[in-house]
């Protein structure tokens, strides 16, 4: 099941306040609840956000949740989970879960793999095992799996050739088409075993094309044939230059149907998810909040902050002084939640945390992923009532010059 009520659309208004963007409100109802667009989804890929417990997502107001159908067919595998009736018990996250196909992850595996009409021959990274990875499977693995969005199983096409005769160099306009020719012909097979399954959940397609915009044209040409009830954008942030990134964005983003979910897979940074608005894109995911964190990178609205710098050693200030995270402003039943600004002390300093850093301390990265999840998280929010305001423009100026304040 899956229903998209659009709230706004089309918000360029007669003062010219929305900046004519594309920027869409709406509402996704789900098998497992509703969720607010434009969303951001926290990335759990082997069936936990990493070092987040499902109580600190729901405290952090998180909606839904990635997993991975890659990994967890290799570990716990599909007996376990099928054992706990699906991933939402198995993990304890009742609210809605999308998981990725394994495309991109088989993709990732590199050297290690095999593509071929039917699907993709690769050995198991974590016991050597060979394995067989088709649309078909990927169907299958995800129905046992019970997410609210499957997605299909396709093939990321990479910014560099993988090609022997030509490989380091950029992908050509004939081995892009001929991988987005592959991930159509395999859209429309997961579709076939979606429905056969009687997979009662929501199974999204993915554009692909490469740096090309006429074959991104001739994707979602072929999704929209195949009439999925959302769409994503796949085959970006995958080593090509920002501008890149932009121009197909731009391009594509404006391009997809109106009335379904526009998803923008694995991107990217707070202001790639403002792009990502300004062109209609509805929901994103992306390992930089957490994968960040564990490397010390924190996210504010001042802009990032290197928490292994020794200039934090003594620094008494929160990560974020406006932020109301747990790590910045302590328990929520604490002051209320005060974030530094509005007075609130009961929050973690920059010094205890550069500490704990320096001591290899799991607290450190557990509190650093709460913050930066909680950054993501209520610039969404933050976005939406903006949108919902009809001040959006207005909210992406402040957005900038706050971000070019510095911490
Ligand atoms: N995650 C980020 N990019 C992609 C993509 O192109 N395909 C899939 N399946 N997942 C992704
Ligand atoms: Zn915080």
């Amino acid at each position: 099941m899956l229903k998209f009520d659009l709230l706004k659309s089309d918000p360029a208004t007669a003062d010219g306040s929305y900046l004519g963007s594309h920027a869409r409100r709406g509402q996704l109802t789900l098998n497992h609840g509703v969720i607010q667009t434009p969303i951001f989804m926290p990335v759990g890929t082997y069936g936990t956000v990493k070092g987040v417990t499902p109580q600190s997502l729901l405290d952090m107001n998180a909606q839904i949740i990635l997993g991975n159908t890659f990994h967890l067919w290799m570990r716990p595998g599909l007996d376990v989970v099928k054992q706990f009736g699906g991933l939402h018990a198995f993990e304890k996250w009742d609210k809605p879960i999308l998981t990725d196909s394994g495309g991109f992850q088989v993709w990732s595996l590199g050297e290690m793999r095999k593509i071929s009409e039917e699907g993709v021959k690769f050995s198991s990274p974590v016991n050597g095992d060979k394995l067989f990875l088709t649309p078909e499977i990927s169907m299958q693995i995800q129905t046992i799996l019970n997410s609210d969005i499957a997605m299909q199983f396709d093939e990321c096409t990479p910014y560099l050739s993988v090609e022997p005769k030509t490989k380091g160099q950029i992908t050509t306009e004939r081995e892009a088409r001929s991988s987005m020719e592959l991930s159509l012909r395999w859209a429309a097979r997961c579709k076939t075993e979606f429905a056969r399954l009687e997979n009662p959940n929501a199974l999204f397609g993915i554009v692909q094309g490469g740096m090309f915009e006429h074959l991104r044209d001739e994707s979602l040409a072929g999704l929209e044939a195949l009439d999925f009830p959302g769409i994503a954008i796949g085959g970006l942030s995958v080593g090509e230059p920002k501008e890149d990134m932009l121009r197909l964005l731009k391009h594509v983003g404006p391009k997809l149907p109106a009335h379904k979910p526009h998803y923008l897979m694995g991107v990217g940074t707070p202001e790639d998810l403002i792009a990502g608005v300004q062109n209609g894109i509805d929901m994103f995911d992306c390992v930089m909040p957490t994968r960040n964190a564990r490397n010390g990178t924190l996210f504010s609205r001042y802009g990032d902050l290197k928490i292994r710098n020794a200039r934090h050693k003594t620094d008494e200030r929160p990560i974020d002084e406006s932020c109301t995270c747990y790590a910045c402003a302590g328990s929520p039943t604490a002051a209320g939640s005060l974030s530094w600004e509005q007075g609130g002390r009961a929050g973690f300093s920059r010094a205890y945390l550069h500490h704990l850093d320096r001591c290899g301390e799991m607290l450190g990265p557990m509190l650093a992923s709460v913050h930066n999840l909680h950054y993501y998280l209520s610039l969404m929010q933050d976005i939406r009532d903006a949108l919902d305001a009809g001040t959006f423009g207005a909210f992406v100026a402040q957005f900038n010059t706050d971000r070019a304040r510095g911490v």
